[in-house]
């Protein structure tokens, strides 16, 4: 669930009450609110600094309440280390960190004063603190029964945060810029929702309507269910579905934002597996659960088109999300069985838990036939063997074409959501030839994540753009960061919002 906190901006004076968090720099030089508040407190702020022996470092805090001579329930003095070197992640990562520190035990306000440094803080770097807390905000609390604290006696009060109100020079600014942002919070957190939300909640047919509610933001959304998949010949993804009571579906969103004029569409692809049993090539029972997360690539297609209507990106971008559940049963695809593709390749089915690539191979060369993409960028929590390569600071990333590449991971360092490059080539292609059909699902036990990515790379036209996001070490099973504490962490769509921005869209 986004947060329920709302942030609004307010210029530099602020009212006395509820928790008040102001800025100080190394050293520490405490900046113009820290340094007002110390003096009307009589100096208790740099006393208690000079006890704690706090140096304005990086994420250390002041932390006082009821302070005397103010009117405050709290009041903290947050440490930025030299925010003169501050990127537009570190703002963002700050955001996070002091909304991290808000309870709303102190009353319904929080007051944060962004000041200090030589010309002050920029209106951009607000709107991304404000965006880090925002993203901090997010609790997937939809099946705690206890959702909303009992009120036992008449006394008790709501001890909720309400609002958040960031003070700043420029609060006009702020605010229009916040605008975009907030769309981003709303991309971030609806693909963090997909991602936490249980297999057997979400289903390919469940997730297909949830994507469908993207016609409420101006995207016009298809779904194709298996019919339709039938008559197109996407057998491959079919093959995967079939051992499932749970219909396999297709969806396709578009949005126009550039017109005609924009020219033809990037095209987003996401791997949709809504539960991943493995098949018949069972996996084992330990971790299995975290495969409710495997469709986490089609979440985040789903929050990235979302985020563009949004906020009216200028733009014609295309999602595709594969949508099937991998189960064993009577009517499952068997390890040896042979598919052919919608391109008409023929796949021998070595393991059927190498089942992604199959999933995007009929999409890839669906989104290649029916549009003429600019660029066809897919996500996938494709293999385990990229967290044996990269762990889970960086997503793999494949790729055709270097200036895509490089365009992706500058994306990917201007917003944190990193990417590593890793080879394709045809020594690795070779890999996955098949004895009895064109090529085969796996291939072998080294490069499992160059092996998959040569599989999809079948199934690219050449000339096509191409690139292929590995995020099962970064989408899901999360490690706690500054800007998110959910198992989901909708990685992708600021990584891709960016790329956008940067490189598809027109201003
Ligand atoms: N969904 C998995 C990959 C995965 C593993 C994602 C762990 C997130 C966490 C994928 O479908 C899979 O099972 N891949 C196999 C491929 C193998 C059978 C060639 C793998 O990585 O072991
Ligand atoms: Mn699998
Ligand atoms: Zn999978």
């Amino acid at each position: 669930m986004s947060d329920q906190t709302t942030i609004t901006f307010a210029t530099l004076n602020l009212p006395q009450e509820g928790v008040a968090v102001v800025l100080a720099d190394e050293g520490p030089k405490l900046a113009p609110a820290a340094k007002e508040l110390d003096k009307a407190s009589k100096g208790l702020l740099s006393r208690a600094a000079t006890i704690s022996g706090f140096k304005g470092k990086k994420d250390t805090t002041v932390d006082l309440l009821a302070p005397a001579g103010l009117k405050f329930g709290r009041l903290v003095l947050m440490g930025t280390g030299k925010t003169a070197d501050y990127t537009a992640e570190d703002w963002l990562n700050l955001g996070g960190t002091v909304r991290g520190l808000l309870t709303g035990k102190e009353g319904p306000n929080a007051h944060i004063v962004l000041d200090g440094g030589g010309k002050g803080i920029a209106p951009e770097d607000v709107a991304n603190f404000a965006l880090g807390a925002s993203l901090r905000g997010y609790t997937f609390k939809k099946y705690k029964s206890s959702k909303t604290p009992k009120k036992n006696s008449a006394t008790e009060n709501d001890k909720t945060l309400k609002k958040i109100v960031i003070h700043t020079a420029d609060p006009r600014a702020a605010t229009k810029l916040y605008g975009g942002k907030r769309a981003i919070a709303n991309g971030v957190t609806l693909a963090r929702d997909l991602v936490n939300e249980p297999a057997n909640v979400l289903g390919p047919a469940e997730f297909a309507q949830r994507a469908k509610a993207l016609t409420k933001v101006g995207v016009d959304v298809t779904v194709l269910a298996p019919k339709a998949l039938q008559r197109l010949g996407m057998n491959a993804l079919l093959a995967v579905g079939q051992g499932s009571v749970r219909p396999s579906h297709v969806v396709v969103m578009q949005w126009k934002g550039a017109g005609a004029k924009g020219g033809d569409p990037i095209v987003f692809v996401g791997k949709g597996v809504t539960f991943d049993t493995g098949g018949i090539s069972i996996k084992p029972a330990a971790g299995m659960e975290d495969m409710k997360g495997d469709m986490a690539g089609a979440a985040c297609v789903v929050g990235l088109m979302h985020e563009l209507a949004e906020r009216k990106a200028k733009v014609n971008a295309v999602g595709i999300i594969g949508l099937v559940e991998n189960m064993p049963s009577g009517t499952a695809q068997r390890p040896g069985d042979i598919v052919a593709a919608m391109s008409g390749t023929t796949i021998e089915v070595l393991n059927t838990d190498a089942e992604g690539r199959m999933v995007l191979a009929d999409c890839l060369w669906y989104a290649q036939e029916r549009f003429k993409p600019k660029a066809v960028i897919n996500l996938a929590t494709l293999t385990g063997a990229v967290m044996v390569a990269l762990g889970k600071e960086h997503a793999g990333l494949f790729s055709n074409n270097n200036e895509l590449a490089a365009w992706l991971t500058d994306a990917g360092y201007a917003t944190g959501e990193k990417l590593w490059r890793l080879p394709l080539g045809p020594k690795y292609d070779k890999m996955i030839d098949s004895k009895v059909a064109d090529i085969k699902n796996t291939g072998g036990r080294w490069g499992g994540s160059i092996s998959a990515a040569q599989f999809l790379q079948r199934f690219i036209k050449e000339g096509t753009p191409w690139a292929h996001l590995d995020i099962a070490g970064t989408a899901m099973a999360s490690v706690d960061s500054e800007i998110n504490r959910s198992w989901g962490s909708g990685f992708g769509v600021r990584l891709l919002d960016q790329l956008v921005r940067d490189h598809y869209e027109k201003h």
